[in-house]
């Protein structure tokens, strides 16, 4: 068992077995006894876990004498509460919840390591240590966001997981429309979406490989979904879906609609090379900024130019006068 699964456990598999149970008997009180049937244990570790329950922000009427009843649906990305609509996906089967974690990256990494198996998804209320591309920190705010990362085994070259990274916007640009056509979410390379301009999710993928062989991607996905502020530092670059559209999301309904997505994208990826060419015109499509845009990419040296598109792996291309160059690294700002 990796080190971070002994320092942060995950959370107790009884909790969404209690929370299924009230959600299905949603109109009445549910006696103690019957619970502790159900999950196989005592009327007094019940009322303990209906405590952590409302640790978490469950809004559980009743007591161990009453019974108890659910006083509204919660909004928790519980295993109970996603797998049942991802039974058709790769991503029904393992699903690894944390109530509080250091980063959902390190751990489905080690997890990964230690050999679990591809579409295992990890997924946080809050991320102690969230990280972003490069030495970026992502602000984790408790059950505000969705922080979720998957684990994939493509049968594919390091130089072309890239598109791994594309097909993870293209996933979420289509769950958030699902939930919600108006809102049109803008697609800036390699990995961050947008909207207004503002960043509301960004994309981190990590990999173990040989020169020639993907061992394993990470693919970790932060969406900010129902912050109503930010810090400071982040005030001006930073949006949530609440922000943008002046409503509450449902962070079950967009974390289903997510991994629904990405498990349609994928697949195709993985049964159809010739699904690229379509991910890479979808992701031009979808982004303002691939082409035609005036950047200045910061990388070991530092260059500016005109962007013109992807290239096949899905590279962007930006014409400087010396040539067209392509970027392999580094950040890529507007000028
Ligand atoms: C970026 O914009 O630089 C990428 C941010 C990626 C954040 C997600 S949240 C879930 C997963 N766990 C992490 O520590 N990071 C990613």
């Amino acid at each position: 068992m990796p080190a971070s699964h002994k320092l942060a456990p995950q959370t107790d598999a009884r909790l969404g077995r209690i929370v299924r149970l009230l959600m299905a008997h949603a109109t009445v009180v549910v006696s103690g006894t019957k619970i502790a049937a159900e999950i196989g244990t005592s009327r007094s570790e019940v009322w303990r876990l209906v405590q952590q329950l409302r640790d978490l922000g469950v809004d559980v009427a009743g007591h161990l004498s009453t019974g108890y009843s659910l006083k509204s649906v919660p909004d928790l990305l519980l295993p109970d509460m996603l797998a049942p609509q991802l039974q058709s996906t790769i991503f029904g089967k393992r699903i690894h919840h944390y109530y509080k974690i250091g980063s959902t990256n390190t751990v489905a990494m080690e997890a990964a390591g230690a050999g679990a198996p591809e579409g295992s998804v990890f997924l946080a209320e809050q991320q102690t240590a969230g990280r972003g591309r490069g030495a970026n920190v992502w602000h984790s705010a408790r059950s505000a966001g969705i922080y979720c990362s998957v684990l994939l085994r493509p049968a594919l070259p390091p130089s072309d997981a890239l598109i791994l990274s594309l097909v993870a916007g293209l996933a979420v640009l289509s769950a958030v429309q699902e939930i919600n056509p108006k809102v049109v979410p803008d697609l800036k390379w390699p990995n961050d979406v947008l909207i207004d301009g503002k960043k509301f999710c960004g994309i981190l993928t990590e990999m173990n490989a040989e020169v020639t062989r993907v061992r394993h991607v990470v693919v970790g996905i932060g969406i900010n979904v129902n912050q109503s502020t930010f810090p400071a530092d982040l005030q001006a670059v930073a949006t949530s879906l609440r922000l943008a559209t002046g409503t509450e999301w449902s962070r079950v309904e967009l974390c289903t609609a997510l991994l629904k997505s990405l498990d349609r994208e994928y697949r195709g990826l993985v049964e159809n090379p010739d699904a690229v060419n379509s991910i890479l015109r979808r992701f031009q499509e979808r982004s303002s900024s691939v082409r035609g845009r005036r950047v200045e990419v910061e990388d070991n040296v530092g260059f500016e130019g005109m962007t013109e598109g992807l290239d096949s792996r899905g590279f962007l291309q930006v014409r400087t006068t010396q040539g067209v160059r392509t970027v392999l690294s580094g950040t890529v700002r507007p000028r």
